[in-house]
């Protein structure tokens, strides 16, 4: 009889047991250094123009926008941490295509709201998405991911393009990894660190790190010995073995061939792999008929659900698909076993690419100051199925402070860092 184990390789999909850490990480700093040198690489390293070591001004405070994932957010933000005025709502382009002037009428109007607020000239804004960053800290998307439907604005620097729409002004546009970053730097206190990482793993995934100038090869002119943020886009990563399940969620994307590290660990894609295996098992007879016809006629899969039912747990008040579809108990523990590998192997995933930005950062040598490791996001916090934070530290422990002898913290949380952050870009 087949177990769950041989059916997962079989399919191509790599146990995080039987990942080989070493020659992954060896493949990610590689790609890392391409991408710095403008070679052609899936990580697009893309130089931000922030630094670190400004002072931040304390008191002033800056209107800010925050685009994510889902939702965004409008506020006014103070240093240290003051979070007033804020306001969710849906992310234009999540709720079917939206126009040019659907899209920016919805991010001026909530200036407006806020800038009455505000005492600092510039605007903050949190924007989560691939785009190159120019030297005034404009932002021009390259492609969107997470799904949003808004292609009129594919190409445009987004700044350039709301200040229009407000009738002047200035801003000063981050993605969410730096804006993380910032934000860990903002409220270290009396921590000594030799460096800084910020990481978000949420719907999407993406770290940021301080790289010195002289490595950074697109950038001629700047001062050799500097040093600024890159946001490296790690989510593009393209080099570790896709699965026949990674591949078809792949294909069903809303951006076909682009962000395969990133859905092989964040939270837009990991149900939808469940899905994919569950189908795939369904087929190769792993569940009684009963289960089978059912999962095969699921139409979609919440990350949501698939992690908490694998935990089994439950959330109070929210219906979760896969009980009724795994009524059985000897369906539900085969379902639970072809999940869980999926999170565990997210776990490995993340730790391997967070040790290749602690070593690229060439510090972390002293263990009196560590490299701090800002994460930020709902995956990496809030995963039932497996510890997840504790996974992605054992493997580091195992990859940097034992093997080579580098030091690494994850920092605490910093509540709303993505809008901390893009208060301090604007207040710098
Ligand atoms: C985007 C990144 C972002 C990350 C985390 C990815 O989909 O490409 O720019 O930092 O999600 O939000």
């Amino acid at each position: 009889m087949k177990t769950p184990e041989d059916f997962l390789r079989e399919n191509g999909f790599t146990p995080a047991a039987e990942i080989d850490r070493q020659a992954m990480l060896g493949l990610f700093l590689s790609e890392m250094r391409k991408g710095l040198a403008g070679e052609k690489s899936s990580l697009m390293m893309i130089p931000t123009y922030v630094g670190v070591d400004g002072k931040i001004p304390e008191g002033a405070k800056a209107a800010v926008l925050d685009a994510g994932g889902t939702n965004f957010r409008g506020a006014v933000v103070s240093i240290p941490p003051t979070i007033e005025e804020k306001r969710n709502q849906p992310m234009p382009g999540t709720k079917g295509e939206v126009t040019e002037e659907e899209f920016y009428s919805a991010f001026a109007a909530e200036v407006k709201r806020v800038q009455p607020f505000a005492t600092a000239k510039k605007i903050g804004w949190c924007f989560s998405y691939p785009a190159e960053a120019t030297e005034n800290l404009d932002a021009k998307l390259v492609r969107w991911t997470k799904n949003i439907e808004a292609p009129a604005i594919v190409g445009q620097k987004v700044g350039e393009e709301l200040l229009k729409r407000l009738g002047g002004g200035e801003i000063a546009i981050v993605n969410d990894t730096v804006a993380t970053l910032l934000a860990a730097k903002a409220t270290e206190g009396s921590k000594t660190y030799s460096s800084y990482i910020g990481f978000i793993l949420g719907t999407g995934t993406n770290a940021a790190y301080v790289e010195r100038n002289r490595n950074i090869a697109k950038l001629p002119a700047l001062d050799p010995e500097g040093s600024m943020i890159i946001n490296a886009e790690s989510g593009g990563f393209a080099l570790f073995p896709q699965s026949a399940f990674d591949k078809a969620v792949d294909a069903k994307s809303g951006n076909p061939g682009f962000q395969f590290l990133e859905k092989m660990i964040s939270g837009a894609y990991l149900g939808p792999i469940g899905l994919e295996i569950f189908k795939a098992a369904a087929k190769a007879g792993l569940f009684s008929k009963k289960a089978s016809a059912a999962v095969t006629g699921l139409g979609q899969l919440e990350t949501i659900d698939l992690d908490t039912f694998t935990a089994s747990a439950k959330i109070e008040g929210r219906v979760n698909p896969l009980e009724s579809v795994f009524a059985d108990a000897d369906d539900a523990r085969m379902a639970r076993r072809l999940a869980l590998p999926v999170f565990e192997r997210a776990a490995v995933l993340t730790a391997i690419h967070l040790a290749a930005f602690v070593i690229q950062s060439g510090a972390g040598e002293d263990p009196a100051a560590p490299v701090a490791i800002n994460a930020d996001g709902s995956t990496y916090y809030k995963t039932r199925s497996i510890r997840f934070g504790e996974a992605v530290e054992k493997e580091l422990d195992d990859m940097l402070v034992r093997r080579r002898n580098l030091h690494y913290e994850i920092t605490p949380q910093v509540d709303d860092a993505p809008m901390v952050g893009a208060a301090i870009a604007a207040l710098l």
